[in-house]
């Protein structure tokens, strides 16, 4: 880790990247949330791998808020746009079936792990180490979450479709997040 410890200058990047991380990670349990409710009825086989996925999301999301309120950041004006955005995106793939449910989880997933990616050199530049810690050390559950839902949805007639417009959706969210 090439992060200093020097002292931070200017924490308003790091503060936006949490609250913006803080609300994906809202969504992102309430995408897994409707596509469990989904998956309870329609592919039982699928539960304990969203369920793991769950707990990582809520682990994450515990992380950020924890960072942020040591810092005193409120959470972004985005955060119930992200639950009710996550939620729709879960349960519409859901109903798509468990093509549908890993194609939505790959496209999330490589968007998020792009982003986050690109997060941890703007953070590493602003020697901003609380927030590069709180995004590092969520990294390879999201790498494993987007290995998963690749490997499971790849060979589909639905990984094209559904990753377009799941990629769009997540990128317009993040987007957004960044400029409120
Ligand atoms: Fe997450
Ligand atoms: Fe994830």
């Amino acid at each position: 880790m090439s992060v200093t410890t020097a002292a931070l200058r200017d924490p308003a990047l790091g503060n936006r990247i949490l609250k913006v991380d803080h609300a994906g990670e809202f969504g992102a349990i309430n995408i897994y949330r409707a596509q469990i409710a989904v998956a309870t009825v329609f592919c039982r086989d699928l539960l304990p791998q969203l369920r793991e996925f769950l707990a990582h999301e809520r682990r994450h999301l515990a992380t950020f808020r924890e960072v942020m309120r040591a810092r005193g950041v409120a959470r972004c004006r985005s955060y119930w746009l992200c639950g009710i955005g996550g939620f729709a995106l879960g349960l519409s793939t859901g109903l798509l079936g468990r093509s549908g449910i890993m194609a939505c989880t790959a496209a999330v997933e490589t968007v998020v792990t792009s982003h986050l990616a690109h997060q941890l050199v703007a953070l590493d530049a602003a020697s901003d180490t609380a927030a590069w810690t709180a995004v590092n050390s969520i990294l390879a559950d999201e790498q494993e979450h987007q290995a998963t839902g690749i490997a499971l949805s790849r060979h589909s007639v639905l990984y094209q479709p559904v990753g377009w417009v799941v990629s769009r959706a997540t990128s317009s969210v993040i987007w957004l997040g960044m400029r409120l």
